[in-house]
C-alpha cells in the first residue's frame, strides 16, 4: 500500500546543501509539498529534479510536482515573498479556512553560514554578509512566517476551527555555540546567539496562537559550512579525528522530522544535537 502523503507545506531555506538538503529531502519522503530555496539556481533545479522523482515514486498519485525551487538570497524580502506566493501558486491555500493565503505551514529557517575566527581573529570584510543572513534574514523570515501564520489561525478561528486541527511550525536552526560561548568562533556564535534570543521571543508570542517555534542547535555537522566559514582542511580533519564520527545532516534532518510529526498539542521546542564525543562547546 502506498504512505499517505503528509498535507503540510513546507519551505526549507539553504536546501543546495548540507542541512537544508537533508530536511527538504526528509520533508519530502514523508509526503510534505516542499518550497526549496537558496541562491545558485541551476542546484536547486537539480535538487528539485531530485526529490521530485523520490517523492513521485512514493506518492505515485501525486499528478504535479511536489518539491518547487524558488532561488535567490533568503535574506531579501523579494525572495521570501515569493517563496509563499511560489507555494500558493503550486499547492493553494492548504487548511486555510478563508481566502488567506497562507499555503505553508512548516518553516525552516536554515539558510546561514559559519566564519572561521572570533571577533579578535576573524576576517571583518565578511562580518556584514554573515550578519545580514544569519540574522537579518532569519528575523525576515520569521516575522513573514509568523505574520502569515497569526493570520491563517486568525481565519480558522473565526469559523471554528482550532488551532489543533491544523499544525504550524516555524524550525530555526541556531548552533550549538549560540548557547555555549565558544571563544574561537565567537563572531559566527554571536550571531547564532542573536538567533537563540529571537527564536525562544517568537516562540513567547506565539505559543498562545498554537504556532510552534522550534530552536534546533547542532554541533559539528560535516558539509559545505566548513569551506564557507574558511576553517582549514587540516583543522577539521583534527577535529574529525578528536571527536568523531561527527554528525552527518541527515541527523540533524530526523530531529526536524520528530518535531513536525509531533501531534499539534506537543512542543519539542529546543534541540541540541552533538556528535557523541562533543565534550565542548
Ligand atoms: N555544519 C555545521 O557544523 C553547523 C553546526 C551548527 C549549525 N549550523 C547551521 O546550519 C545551517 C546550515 O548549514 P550547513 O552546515 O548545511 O551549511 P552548508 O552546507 O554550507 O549549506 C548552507 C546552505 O545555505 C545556502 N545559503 C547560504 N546563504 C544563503 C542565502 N543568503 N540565501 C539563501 N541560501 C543561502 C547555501 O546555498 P547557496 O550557496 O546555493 O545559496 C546552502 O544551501 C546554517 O544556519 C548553519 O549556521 C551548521
Amino acid at each position: 500500500m502506498d504512505p499517505a502523503a503528509s498535507s503540510r507545506i513546507s519551505l526549507v531555506t539553504g536546501a543546495t546543501a548540507g542541512i537544508g538538503l537533508a530536511i527538504a529531502k526528509e520533508l519530502a519522503r514523508v509526503g510534505h509539498r516542499v518550497i526549496i530555496n537558496a541562491r545558485r539556481a541551476e542546484k536547486l533545479r537539480e535538487v528539485a529534479s531530485e526529490l521530485n522523482e523520490l517523492a513521485l515514486a512514493r506518492f505515485p498519485k501525486s499528478a504535479t510536482a511536489r518539491v518547487v525551487p524558488v532561488a535567490g538570497d533568503a535574506s531579501e524580502h523579494a525572495t521570501i515573498e515569493a517563496c509563499f506566493d511560489v507555494a500558493t501558486r503550486a499547492f493553494g491555500t492548504g487548511h486555510g479556512a478563508g481566502d488567506t493565503p497562507v499555503g505553508i505551514d512548516a518553516v525552516i529557517v536554515n539558510a546561514g553560514r559559519g566564519l572561521a575566527g572570533s571577533v579578535v581573529t576573524s576576517d571583518e570584510s565578511q562580518w556584514e554578509e554573515m550578519v545580514r543572513t544569519n540574522l537579518i534574514g532569519a528575523a525576515r523570515l520569521m516575522r513573514t512566517a509568523a505574520l502569515r501564520m497569526v493570520a491563517s489561525a486568525d481565519e480558522d478561528a473565526k469559523v471554528g476551527r482550532s488551532w489543533r486541527q491544523h499544525p504550524r511550525d516555524i524550525v530555526v536552526i541556531g548552533s550549538v555555540v549560540g548557547r555555549h560561548v565558544s571563544p574561537f568562533s565567537s563572531m559566527y556564535g554571536g550571531t547564532k546567539f542573536g538567533v537563540h534570543g529571537m527564536t525562544e521571543g517568537v516562540r513567547r508570542e506565539l505559543a498562545p496562537k498554537g504556532i510552534r517555534v522550534t530552536l534546533i542547535e547542532p554541533g559539528f555537522v560535516v558539509s559545505e559550512f566548513q569551506g564557507v566559514a574558511g576553517y582549514k582542511d587540516e583543522w577539521f580533519q583534527g577535529v574529525v579525528e578528536k571527536i568523531g564520527p561527527v554528525l552527518q545532516p541527515e541527523d540533524v534532518a530526523r530531529s526536524v522530522g520528530f518535531v513536525l510529526a509531533q501531534p499539534s498539542h506537543v512542543h519539542v521546542s529546543d534541540i541540541l544535537i552533538r556528535p557523541t564525543r562533543q565534550d565542548y562547546p
